[in-house]
This record gives structure tokens, C-alpha cells and sequence, in this order.
């Protein structure tokens, strides 16, 4: 099948990538220049693992392409999907205005009986704004879709290659046996939904799981209270199967590009449809000012973080990206920084990144390894569970003329092994 995906962000370049590893003729198509001549050479401008691979495969095989041209990759195309940006603003509405500018964009140059495809997350209804904009000036009959993207940065080829699912959003068969068709090596289960089903399913998700975070950060607090442990709580109540052992992250709060904007986006929905009280509207504001609760909790029992050296490890918003995009370093760092602290920042890929975040200065100041950065801190702090981090011995930087606190930030060492080191040990919720 020839297909174009639009915008070669992080969604699209990985989908690309994808349908055309499973032998699709696809074409990226980009308005950033830039963006398109690295990714010709299999450059990718952040960092996930095994993508460059599939890029560099992919494009030797012949069968992925970019492109700035609409004309050149629209023209031949049975699949259109459109995989731009949709920030949300401060309220959390939606912008859709990178959509709309693709689908003016790719009008002209549709061919009989394409399908254009949404992939971005968007509100329910979108498709019809879509259709309005395509009609001013589509020559052929068309038709549109939702197909919403579930990926996980940091996993994004394998999960991209291997999805829980494929959520189809259509309202005519047609469109769905071609989409259900172009997916059928995916080999998983394909849900046939309307495209108004298949946004809020998206949106479901992440704030399902956003919750879910938001709801345990909130257990974890009332454990401080009373001598409970978050862990043993979650070992308790993961066996029910109801509730289930997986995705517990009691911790500093959710960030990323998706659950923050997506939980924004939802709450803002909510508000336009009437819903102005509903849990949506409050689970962002628990998580915004949870950084701040736990470092004024961890103030007090170290007696302040005026003059002291701390260590942050783990940057990125979670392990295995270098995506800083509403990470919790970029709130930590500053809170310490206005506090008077020195802050000693590390992490495995991001420490390019962060500096487009919160700028090296006589506060702050990134070093290439953990021994570096932890040398001489009064308290480490680790922050995101990087591999390197978690299994990084904590004796061969403990200096024993002094008191050092070691907040763990994500409940990833055992709090013996760390005391038995000699640090004073903080987790979350214990
Ligand atoms: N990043 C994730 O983990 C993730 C996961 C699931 C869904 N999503 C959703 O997927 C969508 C894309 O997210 P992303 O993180 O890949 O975004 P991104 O910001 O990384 O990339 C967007 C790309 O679109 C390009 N673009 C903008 N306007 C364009 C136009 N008119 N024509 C062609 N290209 C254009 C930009 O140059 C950029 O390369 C968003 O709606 C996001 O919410 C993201």
C-alpha cells in the first residue's frame, strides 16, 4: 500500500518507519527542512532506541522516502495519515491549528478514494472540522478515519511493532477493510469504532493511567502518615485481580508530552461539554503540585536545602528517551536552585536536551557520569530509574566525613542497601 504520514515528529517517524518495514511504499512528509535532510540519513533528533536501525533498513530497502514536497507525497497515496503536533494551550485546549494546516495542505492532491487518516490526538468532532477544511478545495471523493496511537516513548519501535491493539475509528466499511487490511501484520487484535470512540479512547487511556499515578501518589502520602509502606500496599492490592500488579508508580507525578497535555485536554473538553467538576479537572492540579509537597516533605527532615550540594540523576521524563517535555527535573532543578541548594545534575541521554529546559549556571551544573555529579553532594537524589542509575554502586561515591541523604525518588533501591552504605534514606510514601 503507498501511504504518507505527515509530520515526522516522534509519532510519525516511528510509524513510518513501521508500515514500511512491513513492505509498504511509505513517504514522510515534514515541513521542516532540516528535519527531512537527517532523517534521509537515519538521523533522528532524540533518542529511541532501535529506531536509526529501521530507518537506515527501512530506507535501503527503497521502501521509505521523505519529503517536504504535499504534492510529491500526497499525489500516489491510498493512506493519508496526518501525525502533527497538537499542543494544548494553558487551559488545556486543544490546538489544532498544525491538523487543520495538513489537511489544506494535502487537499488539492488527494487522489480518488483516499483515506486521511488522523493519528494526532485530538477532541471528538475533529473529523468534521477536518472534512470541512478538505472539502474547500478536494477535487475527489475521500474519505477520513481515526486511528489514534498508543506508543510509549522509550519503547516506542517495539511497541509500535507489537501494540496491545489497533483502535479503528470509520464510518464505512470500505475504509475499514483497507485500514484493517494495511494492519493485519501487526497480528493483534483490530477494535472496528467510530472515530468519536476512537479519540475518546485515547484520551481514556491516558487518563486512565495518569490517574492511576496520581491515584497511588496519593495512597503513598497517607502511608507517610502512619507508618504503612507504598510497596507492600501495592504487593497487597496487585493481587486482585480487579486491580492487578502492574503499573504502579508511586512517585514525583506523571510528565511526558502526552499524559499532562492529554489530561489538560481532556478536562478542557469536559468544561465545553458541562462536566466543569468532573475527576478530570482535578487530577492535574494534584500532580502540578506534587513535586513541590514532597521537596518541602524532604526539606524538613534534612533541615533545609539552603547551601547544600545536590545530585539529580535521571533528567529525561522517564528511562530510555531524552524527552525533557514536562519531566520532573525540570521543576526539581529550579526548586532547589531558588532554594540555595548547588544542584549537580546527570543523566544517561538527556544532558544535550536539558539545557533547552533549564540553562547550566553558577547554581546548576550537568556533569557526563553519576560519579561526577554524585562526588561530594549532600544528598542524591534519583530521580528517573535509568538502568545505570539503579544498578550504580552508591558505596564508591559515599563520603564518610559526612552526612549524606539519598531520596529515592521512584521506590527503586531497597532502603537497607542504601542505609548499609551509609546514606540517611527517603523513598515515596514510606
Ligand atoms: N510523543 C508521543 O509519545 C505520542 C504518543 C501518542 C500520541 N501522540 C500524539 O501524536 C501527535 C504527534 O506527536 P509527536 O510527539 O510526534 O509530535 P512532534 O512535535 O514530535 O512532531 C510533530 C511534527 O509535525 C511537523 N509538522 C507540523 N506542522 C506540519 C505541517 N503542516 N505539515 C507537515 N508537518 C508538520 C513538525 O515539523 C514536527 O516534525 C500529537 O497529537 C501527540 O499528542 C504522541
Amino acid at each position: 500500500m503507498k501511504i504518507t504520514i505527515i509530520g515526522t515528529g516522534f509519532v510519525g517517524v516511528v510509524s513510518a518507519a513501521v508500515y514500511a518495514s512491513f513492505g509498504n511504499e511509505v513517504v514522510g512528509l515534514d515541513i521542516d527542512q532540516e528535519k527531512i535532510n537527517s532523517l534521509r540519513s537515519s538521523k533522528v533528533p532524540f533518542f529511541e532506541p532501535g529506531l536509526e536501525d529501521l530507518l537506515t533498513t527501512t530506507q535501503q530497502q527503497g521502501k521509505l522516502t521523505f519529503t517536504t514536497s504535499y504534492e510529491d507525497a500526497i499525489t500516489n497515496s491510498d493512506v493519508i495519515f496526518i501525525a502533527v503536533g497538537t499542543p494544548s494551550s494553558a487551559d488545556g485546549n486543544a490546538d489544532l491549528k498544525y491538523v487543520f494546516m495538513s489537511c489544506e495542505s494535502l487537499a488539492p492532491y488527494l487522489k480518488e478514494n483516499a483515506i486521511v487518516v488522523v493519528k494526532s490526538t485530538v477532541p471528538p468532532g475533529t473529523l468534521k472540522l477536518v472534512e470541512e477544511i478538505i472539502n474547500k478545495t478536494a477535487k475527489v471523493k475521500y474519505f477520513t478515519a481515526s486511528v489514534p496511537e498508543f506508543l510509549k516513548e522509550g519503547t516506542a519501535v517495539y511497541d509500535t511493532l507489537n501494540p496491545d491493539r489497533i483502535v479503528i475509528g470509520v464510518r464505512d466499511d470500505n475504509s475499514f477493510k483497507i485500514l484493517e487490511s494495511l494492519h493485519q501484520p501487526f497480528n493483534t487484535t483490530i477494535i472496528k469504532v467510530s472515530p468519536e470512540s476512537a479519540q475518546m479512547a485515547k484520551y481514556s487511556a491516558n487518563a486512565y493511567l495518569a490517574t492511576r499515578i496520581t491515584f497511588i501518589n496519593q495512597i503513598a502520602d497517607l502511608c507517610e502518615k502512619n507508618g504503612a509502606d507504598i510497596d507492600e500496599v501495592v504487593k497487597a492490592i496487585g493481587v486482585d485481580k480487579r486491580i492487578g500488579k502492574h503499573y504502579w508508580y508511586p512517585g514525583f507525578g506523571y510528565g511526558g508530552s502526552c499524559f499532562p497535555k492529554d489530561v489538560k485536554e481532556l478536562a478542557h473538553y469536559s468544561r465545553q461539554v458541562g462536566e466543569d467538576g468532573n475527576l478530570f479537572n482535578k487530577i492535574t492540579e494534584i500532580n502540578e503540585n506534587r513535586i513541590s509537597k514532597l521537596l518541602e516533605n524532604y526539606s524538613k527532615k534534612i533541615g533545609g536545602f539552603e547551601g547544600k550540594t545536590v545530585a539529580v540523576l535521571g533528567l529525561s521524563f522517564k528511562p530510555n528517551t531524552d524527552d525533557m517535555r514536562e519531566a520532573p527535573s525540570v521543576k526539581v532543578i529550579p526548586y532547589l536552585a531558588n532554594l540555595g541548594a548547588t544542584v549537580k545534575g546527570y543523566d544517561p541521554k538527556a544532558l544535550e536536551v536539558v539545557k533547552h529546559f533549564i540553562q547550566a549556571d553558577d547554581k546548576v551544573t550537568y556533569y557526563d557520569s553519576i560519579n561526577e555529579a554524585a562526588a561530594g553532594a549532600d544528598i542524591i537524589i534519583s530521580l528517573i530509574e535509568w538502568a545505570e542509575i539503579v544498578n550504580f554502586d552508591f558505596s564508591s561515591v559515599r563520603d564518610g566525613s559526612k552526612e549524606q541523604w539519598f531520596i529515592d525518588a521512584r521506590n527503586q533501591f531497597s532502603p537497607e542497601k542504601i542505609e548499609g552504605w551509609g546514606y540517611k534514606y527517603m523513598g515515596v510514601g514510606k
